[in-house]
């Protein structure tokens, strides 16, 4: 641990984590030294979640697992990796949709995403899905701004922490279910119906492309992006980690870039970041 200010970024670009327990206060936590032993097995932090629900998530997965405690569970991870893979799907959370909150991907059709195509021609936009999961979000992305400009060059990139999510994405493939808040038109006209499978078209996968990145450590690119989507990954993260990981997506932003943040979720001091809210939800990078 590097010594900066908990929920700040260090030098070396991690976040830190919030409220370092002293060493003696930790002493006989089982819960954090299970997480202490997760990193060491994952590079996942999970102290930088909310302790509450994260821990009540971890003591009933690791009981139904048949563990008789923490300590017992961490050795069964160590010792078995399919298990880690089970249990990273548990914590990670990795739920996702196609078209995911429809009211939000109006803001963006309308209003959004028009005016980031007006000011270069062709349109050009470069944009990051923070917390991807497994694409529907950039694959989503893609389908609007091909239809709203058919020669719109667009560069989304996706990126999550857990690796098996970013390797799904790759394929562009998504079940019905996924695909439930969709209009028909737009999912036939983007997506081919193989089975009960969704695939996204060459031309959406040719627009996309992701990679594995924790955003509590990963290295800020600056004024890169003109939209940033990080939508619904920043709620199980506690505050101080949550306003430093939006610090960080402004940074990221040009001056004039949208960040457009989960329906349930609010940036503490949009003013202080230099951003303005244009819509719900919805910041505009001064
Ligand atoms: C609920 S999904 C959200 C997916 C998509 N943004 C959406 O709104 O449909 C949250 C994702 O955040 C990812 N995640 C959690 N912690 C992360 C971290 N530190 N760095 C990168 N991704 C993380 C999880 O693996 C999960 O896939």
């Amino acid at each position: 641990m590097s010594a900066t200010v908990p929920g700040r970024t260090s030098p070396q670009g991690e976040i830190s984590r919030p409220n370092p327990r002293p060493q003696a206060e930790r002493f006989g936590d089982d819960y954090t030294a299970f997480c202490e032993g997760v990193r060491a097995l994952t590079s996942i932090d999970l102290l930088q979640y909310k302790r509450g629900q994260m821990e009540r998530r971890i003591r009933s997965f690791a009981q139904r697992r048949g563990a008789a405690d923490l300590p017992a569970y961490l050795a069964q991870l160590r010792g078995d990796r399919a298990e880690l893979g089970e249990f990273l799907d548990r914590v990670t959370i990795n739920v996702s949709q196609l078209w995911r909150n429809p009211e939000q991907w109006r803001v963006l059709e309308t209003e959004v995403l028009p005016e980031l195509l007006a000011e270069s021609s062709p349109g050009r936009i470069k944009a990051w899905s923070a917390g991807c999961s497994y694409g529907a979000e950039s694959y989503t992305l893609a389908a609007l701004i091909r239809q709203l400009d058919p020669r719109a060059r667009a560069e989304i990139v996706g990126t999550d922490i857990d690796r098996r999510m970013v390797e799904r994405a790759k394929l562009g493939r998504f079940s019905a279910d996924d695909a439930r808040s969709a209009a028909l038109p737009l999912l036939r006209r983007w997506f081919t119906r193989e089975d009960d499978v969704w695939q996204a078209s060459s031309e959406l996968r040719s627009l996309v492309r992701f990679e594995v990145g924790d955003l509590l450590r990963m290295p800020t690119k600056r004024a890169a992006y003109d939209l940033v989507l990080c939508r619904n990954t920043v709620i199980y993260f506690t505050e101080d980690v949550r306003d430093a990981l939006h610090e960080r997506l402004v940074a990221s932003l040009r001056p004039g870039g949208y960040l457009v943040i989960g329906s349930t979720e609010r940036v503490s001091h949009p003013r202080e970041l230099g951003l303005v809210a244009t819509h719900p939800f919805t910041y505009r990078k001064s």
